[in-house]
């Protein structure tokens, strides 16, 4: 018998709430938990099955919250987990893949990636692009979301399996 998929979505979302759109949708998909990574102690995500780690990039990378709280998690041996993000910028594989800091670190914990998602999200930061409204204006728009809700789809169709 396939045994039930317990998981958690653990995400930070400070610039314009992007993130967050992305992450109730794919918790939503998934029947997830939803936390901010401030408000998580690492010993509580022992108790899940797959784990999502989500947030806007900021200087090129996830949040600063999400590699603190990695930090104090002990080595985790096959675990799955899945990455997301939104970005300003489109991500360019060779040049700016803001995944690559992440996906380093869940690897050396031991982490198995299952998937990964990223979408444009609106962006003010710049404060040349403010006048003119920034840039990803409107993003994640309702397309975004649909797309996030077929990457859950598909992170639960391959947690499952690897169970059989
Ligand atoms: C301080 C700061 C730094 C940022 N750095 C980047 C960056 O390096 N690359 C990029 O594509 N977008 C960058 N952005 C834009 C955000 O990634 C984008 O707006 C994202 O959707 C924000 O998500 P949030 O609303 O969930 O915080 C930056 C935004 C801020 C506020």
């Amino acid at each position: 018998m396939l045994k039930a998929m317990k998981a958690i979505i653990v995400y930070e979302s400070i610039h314009h709430g992007n993130t967050e759109k992305v992450a109730r949708a794919i918790a939503e998909a998934l029947g997830a938990d939803l936390k901010k990574a401030s408000k998580v102690e690492a010993k509580e995500l022992t108790k899940y099955d797959l784990i999502g780690f989500g947030s806007g990039i900021y200087y090129g990378r996830h949040h600063k919250n999400i590699f603190d709280l990695l930090k104090h998690l002990p080595y985790q041996k096959g675990r799955k987990v899945f990455i997301f993000s939104t970005s300003g910028i489109r991500k360019l594989p060779l040049i700016n893949n803001f995944n690559k800091p992440l996906e380093k670190k869940l690897k050396e914990k031991g982490f198995e990636i299952a998937g990964i998602f990223d979408c444009r999200g609106w962006d003010t930061y710049p404060f040349i692009v403010k006048p003119f409204g920034g840039v990803s204006k409107g993003r994640p728009n309702s397309k975004d979301i649909e797309d996030a809700k077929e990457f859950a789809e598909r992170v639960k169709k391959h947690f499952f399996e690897k169970q059989l």
